[in-house]
């Protein structure tokens, strides 16, 4: 072990710094000291934990420029830097992709202290080294298994979205084969919402962050689908929707409410040919999320609601699910229904 640890100390007699290099010899740390030599920078000390760690001889090491250490597949800014900070005589933190004499490379985690002489001029650097090998492997292997989950959620949105669309095209195809006009509109509501939850997951598979998508996206796919109702011309369409990521868990609540506002104001506005306008906003209001659609047609009390109808109540569970609060105002002419809602901070904006 003791001959092990002997280092020669390059043929320098009266080796000033013989003591530093006695106090780090027996360190369990890997320690080298390298001179103030630039460009070369030569290894003159290399403790036995270091000599272990790199699988080298002393003779191997000493002597030669600090860059024999680091491997071949070392990245060049890293390099740089660390050389721009042993010129500047400055202390330096890095981590490099070591080489081991028999040719595997190792990720060694390096500190670089400058030793200055009396005078102040940097005489030389000690480097400790710490293996990091193992914490870089574990954080391989959660990156891995990181996409692997990232790929199967995907996959699951896929799937849900392929499920849900046939589930609407089902109820479709049964409610074209109805003869009460009663029945076939129940259907077709049936189908429209199972439809605005297809397109969640639609844009949810779509996403490149999986999670979360682009209410724009949303209102602008749900409104498309919606106005197809009305002969073309006879509604002016308006959407201010600003770019804001949703994260999924709320994505189905707001599509059903999208889809029954839009829906709403499409089936009831504007009958008989009305002409008017349609105003979709959505946008930040302080720290809360504000959906507003807003249409200039006959008005809410236009008609007695029919028997059976639910999507007024289904907004207001959905907005009271969202923790937030739905309030319907008379436009004279038209109506407008607004839902606000608070917004945390997973919510961004996207760039
Ligand atoms: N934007 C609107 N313009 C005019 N009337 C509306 C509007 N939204 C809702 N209504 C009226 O409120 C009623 C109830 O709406 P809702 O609860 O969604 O049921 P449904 O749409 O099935 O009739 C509608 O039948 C309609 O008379
Ligand atoms: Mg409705």
């Amino acid at each position: 072990m003791l001959a092990h640890t002997h280092v020669p100390d390059m043929g320098q007699t009266q080796d000033p710094d013989a003591s530093l290099k006695a106090a780090y010899r027996p360190l369990r740390v890997p320690v080298l000291m390298i001179a103030a030599h630039g460009p070369e920078y030569p290894i003159v000390f290399a403790n036995a934990a270091f000599l272990r760690m790199s699988g080298c001889s002393g003779d191997e090491v000493l002597g030669q420029s600090w860059r024999s250490i680091v491997g071949e597949h070392a990245e060049p800014e890293a390099l740089a830097a660390l050389e721009a900070s042993l010129k500047a005589g400055e202390g330096h933190d890095a981590e490099f992709l070591c080489r081991r004499s028999d040719g595997a490379s190792l990720w060694g985690s390096l500190s670089v202290s400058p030793v200055r002489n009396e005078a102040g001029r940097v005489r030389l650097f000690i480097v400790t080294m710490t293996d990091i090998g193992a914490t870089k492997q574990r954080e391989r292997l959660l990156e891995e298994q990181l996409e692997q989950k990232k790929v199967l959620l995907q996959e699951v949105e896929h799937r849900v979205k392929n499920s849900l669309q046939m589930t609407a095209s089902l109820v479709l195809l049964k409610a074209r084969r109805l003869k009460s006009p009663e029945a076939r509109k129940v259907l077709q509501e049936v189908a429209e919402r199972v439809g605005a939850l297809a397109a969640v997951h639609r844009l949810l598979h779509g996403s490149s962050d999986s999670g979360r998508f682009n209410i724009r996206d949303l209102a602008a796919e749900l409104v498309g689908e919606l106005i197809l109702a009305l002969p073309e011309g006879q509604v002016e369409l308006s959407l201010d929707v600003q770019p804001i990521a949703v994260p999924a868990s709320k994505a189905a609540a707001l599509a059903l409410l999208l889809n029954e506002a839009i829906g709403n104001a499409v089936k009831h506005a504007f009958p008989d040919g009305r002409q008017g306008r349609l105003t979709i906003t959505i946008g930040r209001m302080e720290s809360d999320l504000a959906i507003t659609v807003e249409d200039d047609g006959v008005g809410l009390d236009h008609a007695p609601p029919p028997e059976g109808s639910f999507g007024k109540t289904l907004m207001t569970m959905l907005a009271h699910q969202l923790k937030g609060r739905l309030t319907w105002h008379d436009m004279e002419p038209g109506t407008r229904a607004q839902v606000v809602l608070p917004i945390g901070a997973e919510e961004t904006r996207f760039e």
